[in-house]
Order: structure tokens, then sequence, then C-alpha cells
């Protein structure tokens, strides 16, 4: 399927080179992602009647880098450098590569705009690559997809199409910190340590944002894609691993809401604001994981052996107090007296609540939660008397920061 030349640079098709960089004895990334096994800043030029070269790499490569690239063409035939995403690892050479291609027009979102100026600290003229851009390079297109949280906000994918095949262009998404002399997939070695690195790698950067890995899945799954020419490790081939790495993202990022959590939302409301507080925390819940059981319990509409009883029954729980005379309201503390104590250590808890004057029942009901050592959740909401907007958003990203980070 895929011609190899040298060491230094590899020829995928008619097309398209690797130009990235191995680098075998890296042992962690970011500080604390283990890499047992190295890995590849893959960087590639796409050659058509235009030129583009898709991400960079670690400045620290910058020599053998450009000797990859002079390989392929001249730098100053560079017409486009596209930027999937801006961490360093990807950015980090492409201040000297513009000094050296002064014709080229980088391309990242709008975010990466934002990020690139903070990073290169010079002003530059980008092309920003809305939702759906397209650019024609001769008989290769390629149509930008916005990708955010995967796993920065600035992130997108690539989508080429040339009639002989398709490909995408992913950055770290479905990307591994692993790293063979050969690149393709089919050519893997040591097959069960990169199926280690790689959910390793999920778990690091991508276990955050579950939410975003799904729907990322959804934008590149029927594009009935021949290469997925991720960033980090082996390129991804059809019929090859292709298919089974895109079905563990699926897996691994649905794990969580498989499992059908029950969370339990108390609350007690005096005129109504903690009780707002309280549906949209259910709704953001719901956002993180549809498959969740999540109740509301006024807690003085409800006899206090039964709410007793969910307390102790459920996964996880929320408790919403207003605060009144400078303390939480003694429906709250009355259940809170039947905590199952021993068996409730590290469930997960969280506190939420409005207040009009002084507001301190949040914090205390906090402190005893953590006191009884629950793992209770580390932000506080607290919004005074009535929620806006706003306050109404913060709420329900409470609960699907909540929800997604239950253990
Ligand atoms: Fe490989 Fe998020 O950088």
């Amino acid at each position: 399927m895929c011609e190899e030349n040298d060491r230094m640079i590899k020829k995928i098709n008619d097309f398209i080179y690797f130009v990235g960089i191995l680098n075998p004895n890296s042992r962690v990334s970011d500080v604390i992602v283990k890499m047992d096994f190295g890995t590849s800043y893959n960087s590639f030029i796409i050659k058509d009647k235009k030129i583009a070269l898709v991400e960079t790499c670690k400045h620290e490569f910058i020599d053998s880098y450009l000797e990859n690239i002079r390989q392929v063409c001249d730098l100053n035939l560079i017409d486009y450098i596209i930027l999937n995403h801006t961490e360093p690892d990807h950015s980090g050479a492409l201040k000297k590569i513009i000094e050296l291609a002064p014709n080229a027009k980088i391309i990242c979102s709008q975010a990466g705009t934002i990020y690139l100026k903070n990073i290169l600290n010079q002003d530059l003229d980008f092309v920003v690559a809305r939702d759906n851009f397209e650019l024609e390079l001769g008989e290769n297109k390629i149509k930008f997809v916005s990708a955010p949280f995967l796993h920065w906000p600035d992130s997108m994918f690539s989508l080429l199409e040339n009639k002989n095949f398709k490909a995408v262009f992913s950055c770290d998404f479905l990307g591994c910190h692993f790293c063979e002399p050969e690149i393709f997939d089919y050519k893997i070695k040591f097959t069960d340590s990169y199926n280690l690195m790689l959910e390793n790698y999920f778990k690091s950067i991508f276990g955050p944002f579950k939410k975003y890995v799904l729907s990322g899945l959804e934008k590149i799954e029927n594009q009935n894609l021949d290469f997925v020419f991720t960033s980090h490790g082996p390129i991804l081939t059809k019929n090859n691993f292709l298919e089974q790495v895109i079905k563990k993202y699926k897996s691994w990022a649905l794990s969580e809401k498989a499992e059908n959590k029950y969370i339990a939302i108390f609350y007690c409301s005096a005129y109504g604001n903690t009780f707002k507080l309280a549906e949209q925390i259910k709704n953001g819940i719901l956002e993180s994981n549809n498959m969740a059981k999540v109740k509301l319990f006024n807690v003085i509409e409800h006899d206090l052996s039964v709410l007793q009883n969910e307390l102790n029954s459920c996964d996880a729980f929320l408790i919403g107090t207003p605060t009144i005379n400078r303390d939480a309201v003694a429906p709250v503390w009355n259940l809170l007296a039947g905590l199952d104590v021993i068996n409730s250590k590290n469930k997960n808890a969280a506190v939420f609540g409005s207040f009009g004057w002084s507001g301190e029942a949040t914090d205390f009901v906090f402190n005893r939660l953590r006191d009884l050592k629950l793992k209770v959740f580390d932000s506080k909401l607290k919004i005074n008397f009535v929620p806006s907007e706003r306050d109404l958003d913060d709420a329900r990203n409470f609960g699907f920061e909540f929800a997604s980070n239950l253990i």
C-alpha cells in the first residue's frame, strides 16, 4: 500500500510525505505523561500544485526536521503550514520554518491564532480555518473540521480528499506516544506495548474530554478513511489498526456512561433559588452522562427515613442549602445525620446553594462531608440571591464537571 524511502523521510503515496521526527528515547511528555516507548512528532508534506506542510515538531529537533523537509521540497516553495493544534510539540519549530518559508500562509483555528501569537510573540498573517472551510491544493482538497477540546480549544481536523484515497490529519487525536523504526501500523512489532501506551495516552490526554471524544469520532467515523495521520505514533491505515483504534476510543469514552450511575440531588430552597441551581445541575449531569439516573429531592417534602435511604444507596450525591441565620438549614443537617459514614467513605459528593447575606452554609456542609471522609468535589457552587443566566450556566457546568469526574 505504501512505498518507503530512506530512514529520514517516507513517501506515503504520490502526494504525501512523512517528514516528522522519531524520538524513541524520551520518557515523559507534558511533565506527567509517561512514554515508556518514546514518541514521534509526525509532520507531513502534501505536495500538489500547492504545497502544504502539516504540523511541525519540537524546536529541539529543528536541524533534522529541516533536513527532512528539504528532501521533499525547498522551504520557499511551501504555500501553507497547517497547524491542527498549537501545543509546542507541534508548533515549536514554526518560528524557524516561517523565517525560511516566507511565502507560506499559516492555517489554524481561531483559538489557534491567539495561542500562536502568544507562543511566537509576533504578529502573523493567519488564514483562520473555520468549521468546514475548504482549501484546494490541486488534486487534493482539504476540509477543516472544528474539533474543540481534543484536547485543546484550538484543535481541529484536516480531512483530505483525493480521487484515490481519503485521510484525516487528526493531530493528537487517535495518537499514541509510541515509537518504532517504522511509521505504519501494519509494521508494529510490539503490539502489546503499543496497545498499552494507546490506552495510557487516551487516559492522560483525552480522559477529561470524553464528551468531546465522542463528538470528534462522529465527525470522522463515516468518512471511509484510508489513513489517519496522527501527530504521535504510528499512522493508522484502513483494515489494519484504524478501525480498532476508533472502536477503542469509543469504548473508553463511553465506559463510565455505561455504568448507569445513580446520582441524587438533595436541596432545601427558601425562595426557589437553590432549586433553580439544582435543576441546572441535573441538566449538566445528564449532558455528561445521559445514562445516569438522576433524582431531585426537595428535602422538606419527603420523609427523612426515605431520604436517608436514597442518600445511602446512591452512587454519588449533591446537596444544596440556603444560608439562614449564618448556617445551613436544619433539614439538611438532619439528612446528613443519617449518612452511613462507614460505607460512604470516598463516595462522591458536592455542595451548592444560594444565599442572601453571608453565605456560610455551603462551606459548613462542604467541611462536614470532607471531615466524614467523603470525596467532596473541590469547587462549591455558591450564588448570591437570584441566579443570573450566567449563574445558571455555571450550575450546568458544575453538574457536568461533577459527573465527568466521578470515580
Ligand atoms: Fe501533541 Fe497536545 O500536543
